[in-house]
Formats: structure tokens, sequence, C-alpha cells
């Protein structure tokens, strides 16, 4: 058990590996002027948090660091400088602070110079409690779960980002996702098929792509037996696919470049299995596509999200749901890849469902 200034929390005092994540106390986070206190409900599994524990490059952050990007629950206390907030109030956390610069000013809060992460630069959601300021607390309808809410911030928001604004993904249009089984790729499905577009899905496994077919995934592709491009001209007769939501990266680019009509979107969000791929930029200019990077999403694009997921528009897909102290079974279960969708995290379940 917790005391009154320390909380349970999984956090990282290394980069070894799993064996860098540790389950114990650390001390409850100081709520500034312009923060709110969150007792965390619930939390979710993302890849970038094993990336955090194998490697954690690139990120600027100190150790020990509480891990968690995702997260949702019930605010405790408001600090005196918030009006907007209120103790009691049931919220998701948008999933980044930022600075008040040109890009926050236009709406583009994920492009701040300042930005910075829960569990990635700062203390995450893999805890009792986490300070965020009021402006990323997104308030709740009773309607939605904290189990699903929790997971809206980084795959869901990112996958809509990917197929709406980024993708433009219309009901004319035909979607290659690759890797099916992962959280981002399933999430894209679900967003493409409200949209009524056309889908080939790929994955390692049949029984991950039985569970996109039942997600009203078109046509159905495993990678290890099937050639991915074969299948992508035969399903649109030697056209090519519109747009491609790409987060595998050097094992698919080739097969995205290629798959994609003259004029496709390749939507980009991440690079699992390497980051430099051979960039094919005469097939680029020639076929004139366009390569889209992607990374989570603003305030509007949440907001919609988030009015979305309480309308029931789309229910996000859970592999399993662990406990707080079950977060290092839960991301050995990441790390084996046999996962379909996300993986989520009970933190408090006496703050209901
Ligand atoms: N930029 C952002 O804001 C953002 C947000 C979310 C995620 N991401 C990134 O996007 C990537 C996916 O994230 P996630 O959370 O969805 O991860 P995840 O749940 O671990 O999914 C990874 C999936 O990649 C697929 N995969 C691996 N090798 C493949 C290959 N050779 N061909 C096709 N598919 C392959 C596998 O699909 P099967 O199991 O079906 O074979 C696997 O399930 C990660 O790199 C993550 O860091 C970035």
């Amino acid at each position: 058990m917790s005391g009154p200034e320390t909380m349970r929390g999984v956090y990282l005092d290394g980069h070894e590996g799993l064996s860098s994540v540790v389950v114990g106390d650390r001390p409850k986070p100081p709520l500034g002027a312009r923060d709110v206190l969150i007792r965390v409900a619930a939390a979710g599994i993302n890849r970038v948090d094993l990336y955090m524990a194998y490697d954690g490059s690139g990120f600027r952050h100190e150790l020990p660091l509480i891990m968690g990007v995702d997260g949702a629950g019930v605010i405790e206390a408001v600090g005196h400088g918030v009006t907007t907030r209120k103790p009691g109030e049931r919220v998701v956390i948008y999933p980044a602070k930022f600075g008040e610069d040109e890009f926050s000013r236009r709406g583009d809060q994920m492009l701040s110079f300042q930005r910075s992460i829960p569990g990635e630069n700062f203390d995450g959601t893999f805890a009792e409690y986490i300070v965020m300021p009021a402006e990323c607390a997104f308030p709740i309808a009773d309607t939605l779960s904290f189990r699903d809410a929790a997971v809206l911030p980084t795959a869901y928001l990112t996958a809509w980002r990917m197929v709406t604004t980024a993708g433009r993904v219309t009901q004319k249009d035909w979607v290659l996702i690759h890797g099916i089984g992962g959280g981002a790729s399933l999430a894209a499905l679900q967003f493409c098929k409200m949209r009524n577009a056309r889908t080939i899905v790929t994955s390692s496994s049949d029984e991950k792509n039985a569970v996109a077919k039942g997600y009203g995934a078109d046509v159905l592709v495993n990678y290890r037996d099937q050639d991915v491009l074969e299948e992508v001209r035969r399903a649109t007769g030697k056209r090519g696919v519109d747009v491609v939501i790409e987060n595998v990266g050097e094992a698919t680019w080739e097969t995205s470049m290629r798959a994609a009509v003259g004029g496709g979107r390749i939507v980009v969000c991440g690079a699992t299995s390497g980051p430099n791929p051979k960039a094919d930029l005469q097939r680029l200019f020639i076929r004139q596509l366009q390569v889209i990077g992607v990374t989570i999403g603003n305030f509007d694009e949440f907001r919609t999200l988030i009015d979305a997921a309480e309308r029931k528009l789309f229910v996000p897909h859970f592999d399993s749901v662990y406990g707080l102290e079950e977060v290092p079974a839960a991301l050995r279960k990441l790390d084996a890849g046999d996962h379909v969708g996300k993986i989520g995290v009970t933190v408090d379940a006496s703050l209901g469902e």
C-alpha cells in the first residue's frame, strides 16, 4: 500500500529491457497552479513503452521515470489557477504538455517546440496519480468506460488522424493496412470501416486476420505465406490502393510504395521493423505519391474522437487487461507479439467502470 505522500507506480530505473521495469512506491506528483491531479483509473500499453524500456534514446528524460502514455481517471484536486475543471470530473488525458507558440496557437499541439509526453519525457500514467495541465484533461461522458477512454490518446487518436485528416479516406478508396494485430492498425481498420472504405489487411496470423474480418476487413493477407503486393493487385484489378496505413517501416516500405496507385497517400506513424528503408524517390515523384507523417493528433481531433467513442460509433478492441502490479506481464505480452489490438491496464477498479 502507498502512504500519504507516496503512490504505487511502474517505473524504469534503466534501459536494459524488461528487467529495468520496477513496480514500487514513488512520490506523489506536486500540483502546479494550472494543473489538475488525476487519480488514474485505467491506462493502456503501447509499443513505445517497450522502446523506452529497451532504449529510450532520442526522448529527453530522467530516470527513474514512471511509464505509460495513455490514461483516464477522476480529477482529485485542481491548482489554484484552474477554473475550467473541478474535482470529481471523469477525464481522459491528452498525452502531451506543450508551450505557447506558433504551433499550439494554430491548433497543432503536437508540433509545439516544447511538447513533452508522459512516460517518455516526464512521469506517466502507470501510477495511482498523474499531474497534467488542466487543458489536457478532457471530460468524458458516463457512457464511456475508463478502460475504453484510456486507450484513445495514443493508438486511437493516431489512427484517427491517419485515416481522417492525413489519409482523407473516403468510401471510394481502397486502403492497405499492414500488421492488423497491432493496436494502431486495428484502430485504423475500425475508422476506415466507419467511412465505408474497402480494406486489405495483412498479418502474420490467420487468427488475427479473422478478428479483422469481424470488423469488416474486405481482403485478408497472411504476409508470412502470401505475397502482399500480388494480393493487392488481385483485389484492386492491378490498380493499387489509394491509401496505405504504414507503421511497420523497413519490412513493408517497398510494398507500401509499390501498392499505392498514382497520387496515392502513404500515411506513416511508426517504424517497428526499422526507420530507414530505401526511399525509392523515382517512384515517389513519377507516381506523385504523398508520404504523410503522423504523430498522435491535435485537440480538435481528440474532441471528435472522444465524441465518436461516447456515441459508440466504434468501441476499442482489447486483447487483454492487466492490473497495475501486472504491468511487467502486460509488457511481456506485447513484446511476444501474439496480441490483437490493445492491452489495457486497470489501475484503480474502485473508481468504477
Ligand atoms: N507516431 C505516433 O504517434 C504513434 C502512435 C501509435 C503507434 N506508433 C508506432 O506505430 C507502431 C505500431 O504501434 P502499435 O502500438 O500498434 O504496436 P503493436 O500493437 O505492437 O503492433 C505492431 C504490429 O506490427 C506488425 N508487424 C510487425 N512486423 C511486421 C511485418 N514485417 N509486416 C507487417 N506487419 C508487421 C505486427 O502485426 P501482426 O501481429 O498482425 O503480424 C504487430 O502486431 C509502433 O512502431 C509504434 O511506436 C506511433
